[in-house]
């Protein structure tokens, strides 16, 4: 069967409706309409599909033909509720029944491959939900196969179209940000494993603009995030500099602020407890053990980046530091 883009279709309808125009006087152009809607099927009456017919329905290009899903109650009820004429429990009968261009794949993430090799396969284009397929060489051969048939392919999400990321890529072509020249080693990112299951990772550098420099107390942004199951937790302020703690767990789920200090803590204080630990021996939360570990984790972070290899440390200190 001949496949057509519908733009192919209409740059050649609207050639064929100039020809005959000058081949035929008097022709009368509204005699040929070519099509000015896509005619689209959708597969996957679930969740998602609720948000994107609305879409569907509001679009001048957009011509709803066939609505399909396995549970046929669903492809059924998202047909009446949006007038589609169509609807199908596989996709063999809806790739076989009405006619349409462009399929909208809206089922379950590890189905999204197999559909859409059927539907490239069968001269449709494809908007899949993501993921496009289920592996990297599978997704290759479905690019490959749409362009073997002159077919498109695009896959969800559509956020690179959005107010927010458009006006980040202009900032970035327009140099407002600017880029950072590399003319010393003095960024690090620091991917961490702790064991039992707690990863970390922690960017540190010189390099790093902040509106507020050194003015701590105007940072109302958390700069360290922690994450758990249960809830998070975040460091408001810089991490020199603590202002106070935002957490937010399930059983209390709106950010509760606590630890608060509006006017800092002051990091140079840390000499005079030494004293006083001295004259009391009262031990103090700071330790040499934890100081040393910290220099394992700079000559050992250099290494790893060095070799490209995990490096497990040597070094330990009693944990947690507050309790
Ligand atoms: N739920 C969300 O918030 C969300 C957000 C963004 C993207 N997505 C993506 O959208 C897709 C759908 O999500 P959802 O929440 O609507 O799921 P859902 O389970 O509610 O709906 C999926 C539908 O697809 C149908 N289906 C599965 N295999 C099929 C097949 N072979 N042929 C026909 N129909 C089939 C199911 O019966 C079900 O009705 C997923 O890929 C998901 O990753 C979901």
């Amino acid at each position: 069967m001949l496949q057509i883009d519908c733009r192919d279709f209409i740059c050649s309808a609207a050639a064929l409706s100039t020809t005959l125009l000058r081949a035929v006087p008097g022709f009368v152009a509204a005699a040929f309409k070519p099509p000015t809607r896509m005619r689209v099927g959708v597969i996957g009456c679930g969740n998602v599909s609720a948000s994107y017919l609305p879409h569907f329905t509001a679009s001048p290009h957009v011509e709803l033909v066939s609505a399909c899903d396995i549970i046929p109650a669903r492809a059924e009820a998202l047909a009446k509720a949006f007038n589609i004429p169509h609807f199908y429990p596989q996709i063999d009968t809806m790739l076989a029944g009405a006619e349409f261009d462009l399929l909208v794949n809206l089922t379950n993430m590890q189905e999204h491959e197999r559909l859409n090799r059927a539907a490239l396969a069968s001269g449709k284009h494809v908007w899949s939900e993501k993921p496009l397929a289920n592996s990297f060489e599978a997704g290759q051969s479905l690019l490959a196969l749409a362009e073997k048939h002159g077919l498109r392919i695009w896959r969800a999400p559509a956020m690179v179209a959005s107010p927010a990321f458009a006006f980040m890529a202009e900032s970035l072509a327009s140099g407002k940000v600017g880029e950072i020249q590399v003319v010393a080693d003095d960024n690090a990112m620091l991917l961490m494993d702790h064991g039992d299951g707690v990863i970390s990772h922690v960017q540190s550098g010189f390099n790093y603009f902040n509106p507020h420099d050194h003015r701590a107390g105007e940072e109302t942004r958390e700069t360290i995030s922690i994450i758990g199951s249960e809830g998070t937790m975040g460091l408001v302020g810089y991490d020199w500099d603590p202002r106070a703690v935002d957490l937010a767990t399930l059983e209390a789920p709106s950010n509760h602020r606590r630890a608060i200090q509006p006017n800092g803590f002051c990091w140079q204080m840390g000499a005079s407890p030494a004293a006083e630990s001295l004259f009391t021996g009262r031990p103090l939360l700071i330790t040499p053990e934890h100081a040393v570990h910290l220099l394992e984790v700079i000559e050992t972070a250099r290494q790893s980046q060095e070799g490209g290899r995990r490096i497990e440390l040597q070094s330990r200190f009693q944990y947690p530091i507050g309790a």
